[in-house]
């Protein structure tokens, strides 16, 4: 009996089984930049990529990140959500998600310094100023009202992802893009109640995932994408962790998607990886990705309780049958 081809059911939601194609955007690799749309709209060859690895039988399909603000973009056509005239793709987008028996996800992202400098005409914005570095240009930190104003972007554009068909909105507070970058020490540097501690550096992450829940109410799915291996040398613990995730779980979430550098590697000077110190933290399910190619890994992922859903990123954007191949050689 596979853990990995297991049904699981959140809240009305059933997955089918527990792997899940995490989101990546696909414009940042060269053969795939025809991927693109116009303007931020949904390209047809982008649903055709979503679709095939849907029909190969994935639980959970999380459509990459996509824009909330036309300045928070990485890239020339990357995937948006903050105009009406992206509605009509991310619709059927979701809706041939759904045709091929998957769980539609989408994750929301502002790049924010990490942003492109040709698309972003007022320059990057992050948690604090910043002076330029290398090929890198300088940064203006936000102010509160800008702050709210981005918390804004995000909940308009997942009251239109939902109002697209997608089930599950995933907020992107990893990477070191605009949500993340408050959380790190080495790049929030304000005095306000957005800086300083751990309780005003993850402010604006915990306020966004709750105005999200408010404006689409309890029935679509939340979650809320982060990541530490950026945070190690910063000395983000296991006391700081705790704090997220009960902030997360606080904040409306119904799962959480924790980006690592390796699921199975331990944690805070022990063996334990870094899901199994999540899911000791809270009750709700854990997507954990990070080296999960191999089909006995994402099983051994979900049997030995590193994660409730394993993610398979580079393999499976390699092989739009992914999910098939691992049915086959699981014997699931
Ligand atoms: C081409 C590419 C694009 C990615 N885009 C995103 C993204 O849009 N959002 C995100 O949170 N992570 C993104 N990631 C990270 C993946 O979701 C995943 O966490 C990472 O690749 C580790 O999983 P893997 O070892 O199975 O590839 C991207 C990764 C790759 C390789």
């Amino acid at each position: 009996m596979s853990a990995l081809f297991s049904p699981m059911t959140v809240k009305r939601f059933t997955f089918r089984n527990r792997v899940v194609l995490p989101p990546m955007v696909c414009v940042v690799r060269p053969e795939l930049a025809h991927y693109a749309g116009v303007e931020g709209v949904v390209s047809e060859v982008s649903i055709e990529h979503y679709a095939r690895r849907a029909q190969a039988g994935t639980g959970l399909i999380m459509v990459e990140a996509t824009a909330v603000d036309e300045g928070g973009r990485c890239w020339e056509g990357a995937m948006g959500a903050y105009a009406d005239r992206h509605l009509p793709g991310l619709a059927r987008l979701a809706e041939r998600i759904h045709e091929a028996g998957a769980v539609a996800g989408i994750q929301l992202v502002h790049h924010g310094p990490q942003g492109s400098p040709d698309l972003a005409p007022d320059g990057l914005v992050g948690p604090s100023d910043a002076a330029p570095t290398g090929s890198r240009p300088a940064v203006r930190g936000l102010t509160v009202e800008e702050i709210h104003a981005i918390e804004g972007r995000f909940e308009e554009a997942a009251e239109r992802v939902v109002q697209a068909g997608f089930d599950l909105v995933e907020v992107h507070a990893a990477h070191g893009f605009l949500l993340d970058s408050f959380l790190l020490q080495a790049r929030n540097r304000r005095q306000d109640e957005y800086g300083g501690d751990l309780d005003g550096r993850m402010r604006i992450v915990l306020e966004t995932c709750r105005r999200i829940r408010r404006r689409i109410g309890g029935g679509p799915l939340l979650t809320c994408r982060t990541c530490l291996f950026n945070k190690r040398e910063e000395g983000f613990g296991a006391e700081d962790l705790e704090t997220l995730v009960g902030g997360l779980e606080e904040a409306g979430n119904d799962l959480l998607d924790v980006s690592t550098d390796g699921v199975f590697k331990g944690w805070f000077g022990s063996p334990r990886s870094l899901g199994q110190w999540v899911k000791g933290m809270t009750g709700l399910p854990v997507i954990a990705a990070g080296g999960l190619g191999d089909a006995r890994d994402a099983e051994r992922a979900v049997s030995e309780g590193h994660a409730d859903f394993a993610a398979v990123g580079t393999a499976m954007l390699d092989d739009a049958d992914w999910t098939r191949r691992a049915r086959e050689e699981l014997g699931a």
